[in-house]
C-alpha cells in the first residue's frame, strides 16, 4: 500500500475514523498530525464501540505503530485516561510514540478558551472549549510548554512558573477569574508525566525511519478543511493544520512521502459552531438527516447543522489539498428521501461561480444553485459491491464523482467495518 494521508473535505466529523481504521489494516504506522482533543473519532468493530480523542485509532490494531506526532496539542489528562482505558479493554498500548516537541494543554488554556468564547457574544466561534486555540497561541508566540518539558519535572517547573506569572495577571487583571494554584498544576501533571514518558521519542524519526525502510504510513488528519487556520471559514476555524500540508509541518515528514491524498466526506454536509454554511437545511430534511445519521457530536455532544453536499466546497478540498480520491461516507443516512439536492455553484452578487467568489466571508451573501436528483428507498446498508447499489444510489455518487472531478474510491454506508464499499 502508498503512504496515505486521510484528511476531512468539508468541516470535520466526516467519519474519518472509520476509513483511517480500514485503511490502517494495511498500514504499519498511523501518524495523527494535527489537532488535539477537539477531534472525535469513533470506531465500531463487532459489537464494541471505540471513541477516540487523541490516540491514533490504528492503535485498535496490534501491529501498527500509532504515534501522536509535532503538530498535535495533547491534554495529559485526555491521554491517560484514554490509555487507560485502552488497556482495560485488552487493548495493548505499547506501540504507541508522543512526539516530544507536542505541545501541552494546561488547565490555563481551558479556562481561556471558555473565557475568550464569552467575552465574544453572539461572534463566538463556538469552539469545544478544550484549550486548543489559546495553547496553539501560546505555541506560535513560542511560550508553550512542550511534551519534553512536561515529562522532565525540573524544566516542567520552572516553564509552569514562567507561564503562570503571565497567565494568573491575564485572568485575575482582565477577566476577573481565580488564578491558579502552581503547586496544584505541577502535581496533577507530574502524575500524568510518569505514566506518558515511556511513550515519548522524537518522533520525525520514527516516521522518517518508519518510511525509509519502506513501510506503510497513514496520517490521519483531524478536523476538516474547511476549519483550517489558514485555508478554512476564518475566524470560524479551529487553530491547527487540517489540510493535507498539515501532514508534513506536523510530523516533520517531506511531501514526497506522500503518495495518495483521500479526502473524506460526507454524501450530505455538517458543521458545529459558528460560520459561514451555504446549503444548510433548517428544516425537516435537515430534521431526517440529523436523526439518521445521529449528527451529535463525538466531543461535545452538540447537535450538528445540517445540509445538502456543498460540491463548490469539495471542489476547493479537493484543489487545496491536492486529493487523488474521494470517500464519500455515511451515504445510507440519504436513504427515504424522495429527492435529493446538490448544490454545483453559487450565485453570488447575479452572477454563477463554481468556485469561491472570494475569501469564505463573502460566501455569506451567495445562494446555492442545486441539480436535483431522485432518491432511493431500499435499505443499503448491507450492500458491499457498487453495482448492487440502487440505480439512484449509483447515479448520485457518479453525479458528484462529476462535479468534485476525482474518485470516489470509498463509500460507507454503515459504521461498521464491513459496511464499506470499495470501488
Ligand atoms: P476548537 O478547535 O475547539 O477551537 O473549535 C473551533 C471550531 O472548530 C468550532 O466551530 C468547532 O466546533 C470546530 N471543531 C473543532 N474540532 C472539530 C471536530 O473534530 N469536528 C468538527 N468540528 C470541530
Amino acid at each position: 500500500m502508498p503512504n496515505i494521508a486521510v484528511v476531512g473535505a468539508q468541516w470535520g466529523d466526516e467519519a474519518k475514523g472509520k476509513v483511517v481504521d480500514f485503511l490502517a489494516c494495511e498500514a504499519d504506522v498511523v501518524v495523527r498530525y494535527n489537532g488535539g482533543n477537539n477531534a472525535g473519532h469513533t470506531v465500531v468493530l463487532g459489537s464494541e464501540t471505540f471513541k477516540f480523542h487523541l490516540v491514533p485509532c490504528g492503535i485498535l490494531n496490534a501491529k501498527v505503530l500509532s504515534v501522536i506526532a509535532d503538530g498535535v496539542v495533547v491534554d495529559p489528562e485526555v491521554l491517560v485516561t484514554e490509555m487507560d482505558g485502552l488497556t482495560r479493554r485488552g487493548i495493548s498500548i505499547e506501540k504507541l510514540r508522543v512526539s516530544t516537541n507536542a505541545h501541552v494543554i494546561m488547565p490555563y488554556h481551558r479556562l481561556l478558551d471558555r473565557l475568550e468564547e464569552e467575552g465574544k457574544g453572539r461572534k463566538a466561534i463556538g469552539t469545544t472549549i478544550r484549550g486548543i486555540g489559546p495553547v496553539y497561541a501560546d505555541k506560535a508566540a513560542r511560550i508553550g510548554i512542550r511534551i519534553a518539558e512536561l515529562v522532565d519535572p525540573a524544566r516542567f517547573r520552572g516553564r509552569l512558573a514562567e507561564n503562570l506569572k503571565l497567565k494568573n495577571l491575564l485572568l485575575e487583571k482582565v477577566y476577573g477569574a481565580e488564578p491558579f494554584s502552581e503547586e496544584a498544576i505541577y502535581q496533577e501533571y507530574s502524575a500524568y508525566a510518569e505514566r506518558i514518558r515511556p511513550y515519548v521519542t522524537n518522533t520525525s524519526y520514527v516516521v522518517n525511519w518508519a518510511a525509509a525502510e519502506g513501510q506503510t504510513l497513514l496520517f490521519e488528519g483531524a478536523q476538516g478543511t474547511l476549519l483550517d487556520i489558514d485555508h478554512g471559514t476564518y475566524p470560524y476555524v479551529t487553530s491547527s493544520h487540517s489540510v493535507a500540508g498539515g501532514a508534513c509541518l506536523g510530523t516533520g515528514i517531506g511531501p514526497r512521502a506522500i503518495d495518495r491524498v483521500i479526502g473524506v466526506g460526507k454524501a450530505y454536509t455538517t458543521r458545529v459552531g459558528a460560520g459561514v454554511f451555504p446549503t444548510e437545511l433548517l428544516d425537516d430534511v435537515g430534521d431526517y438527516i440529523r436523526e439518521r445519521g445521529k449528527e451529535y457530536g463525538t466531543t461535545t455532544g452538540r447537535a450538528r447543522r445540517c445540509g445538502w453536499l456543498d460540491t463548490v466546497a469539495l471542489r476547493f478540498s479537493v484543489m487545496v489539498n491536492g486529493l487523488t480520491g474521494l470517500s464519500m461516507t455515511l451515504l445510507d443516512v440519504l436513504t427515504g428521501l424522495e429527492k435529493l439536492k446538490v448544490c454545483k455553484a453559487y450565485k453570488c452578487d447575479g452572477s454563477e461561480t463554481s468556485q469561491l467568489p472570494g475569501d469564505w466571508e463573502t460566501v455569506q451573501e451567495c445562494v446555492p444553485i442545486y441539480n436535483e436528483l431522485p432518491g432511493w428507498s431500499e435499505d443499503i446498508s448491507g450492500i458491499t459491491r457498487f453495482d448492487d447499489l440502487p440505480a439512484n444510489a449509483r447515479a448520485y455518487v457518479k453525479h458528484v464523482e462529476e462535479l468534485v472531478g476525482v474518485p470516489i474510491e470509498i463509500i460507507s454506508v454503515g459504521p461498521e467495518r464491513g459496511q464499506t464499499i470499495v470501488r
